[in-house]
């Protein structure tokens, strides 16, 4: 008996080996980037997703409709809507992402994401992947990128979180060996550690940022966060006019919380699973995950989303037009920076500043005694209009 469960663990393991091997090889021969300011149209998918994804998404397509007009008039980006990654039709198919629905996905030059909801175990829904993991994967996005600022305390980061392996890429292959015995597996490649590393130290150099921080816990996790931080000793070589250091991710999580430590982060480097921790921590600074919109990108896609998830509970209460679109929105103008339309990504995110950081006419609780996202969303078309906007802005962010 017990040599059958070994066999069988074994069997498990080998094919995750396998599998992982055949990713370093894909790796290591590269794909074309794709170069925007030659596509026509550049095509953007949408996913309206799960929970409040619809309602988010609804005000997000406002903002876009009224700043891509001309782009979209003269066939220089066709916009589309993605209908089928729904909890529903993702059930339905018993897949994170159904055939067609990817077949869409890979159609389109960049994708723009709502929340979709991720089955737990024990929960209502079957056991199926998230989306996020499933495409993050698909697509091969490696870096995701997360900026918070709070300019008024200093606060300027920017996280470039391992997006296709550690805890995450295996989390959903791991294997209960018996009823006592449940194993899961992180596995973190040379190949795949020195892409975002130098990732960030290049965002770091182009932008004169004299400061990278990489993140593990290489202290204890010694084989794989030390295959990560090894790799970045290496690469840091490279940029020798970029200062760096190494932290763990404990400390890293309370000095985060510490006003004086805190500013002096600037580019910050780590695998998947603390990035994903530290960076909901990070956004609540800059006023909570419905604030703060995140970058997932490939060589050859790229796909944009809010930080948070598909809030369920705000649905089951009734609450889900008090939800905050600004995190979807932000993304959105992420996507814009990336698809070469600098001066409409600037704009918006001036305009994102002014209403949620500086003016705060129109604020957003959650809750009934804030305002809807409707009603944030007008506030924030009315000022990406203001002729003064970027005087406005820069009044208010001295
Ligand atoms: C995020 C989210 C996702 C993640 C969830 C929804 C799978 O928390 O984008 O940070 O853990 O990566
Ligand atoms: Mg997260």
């Amino acid at each position: 008996m017990q040599n059958e469960v070994i066999e069988r663990a074994r069997e498990h393991f080998a094919k995750i080996v396998t599998d992982q091997l055949a990713r370093v090889e894909r790796m290591k021969q590269g794909e074309e980037a794709v170069d925007f300011a030659t596509l026509k149209p550049i095509i953007i998918g949408f996913c309206w997703g799960d929970g409040i994804g619809p309602i988010i998404s609804r005000e997000t397509q406002r903002v876009l409709e009224y700043l891509l007009k001309e782009e979209i008039d003269k066939g220089k980006v066709d916009f589309r809507v993605i209908e089928g990654l729904t909890i529903e039709n993702r059930v339905k198919h018993l897949k994170a992402i159904p055939d067609d629905v990817l077949a869409e996905l890979k159609a389109c030059h960049v994708i723009l994401k709502a929340p979709t909801t991720t089955p737990e175990k024990g929960g209502p829904y079957p056991n199926i992947e998230s989306a996020n993991v499933a495409m993050r994967r698909e697509l091969d996005l490696f870096a995701n990128v997360r900026p918070v600022k709070v300019p008024k305390d200093n606060i300027d980061w920017i996280f470039y979180r391992e997006n296709t392996e550690g805890a995450y890429i295996l989390g959903s292959k791991g294997i209960q060996v018996t009823p006592d015995l449940a194993i899961d597996f992180t596995a973190t490649t040379l190949q795949g550690s020195e892409r975002i590393i130098r990732m960030a130290f290049d965002y770091a150099a182009r932008n004169n940022i004299n400061k990278v921080t990489v993140v593990t816990k290489a202290n204890v996790i010694k084989t794989t966060d030390g295959l990560f931080l090894e790799t970045a000793e290496r690469i840091a070589k490279e940029y020798p006019a970029v200062k760096w250091d190494a932290w763990y991710i404990d400390i890293m999580t309370a000095k985060l919380i510490d006003p004086k430590r805190r500013t002096q982060f600037r580019v910050v480097v780590l695998p998947n699973l603390y990035g994903d921790i530290i960076t909901d921590e990070a956004a609540e600074f800059q006023g909570g995950v419905g604030t703060a919109g995140s970058a997932n990108i490939g060589t050859r896609y790229a796909m944009f989303e809010a930080i948070h998830g598909s809030a369920p509970r705000m649905i089951d209460e009734g609450r889900g037009q008090y939800a905050d679109p600004s995190s979807l929105i932000r993304a959105a103008a992420m996507m814009l920076r990336h698809i070469g339309v600098s001066d409409k990504a600037e704009q918006l995110e001036m305009a994102l500043d002014v209403c949620s950081q500086f003016e705060k006419e129109v604020v957003i609780t959650g809750r009934e005694d804030g305002a809807t996202g409707r009603d944030f969303c007008d506030y924030l078309l009315e000022t990406v209009k203001d002729p003064y906007l970027k005087k406005r802005w820069q009044a208010l962010a001295r």
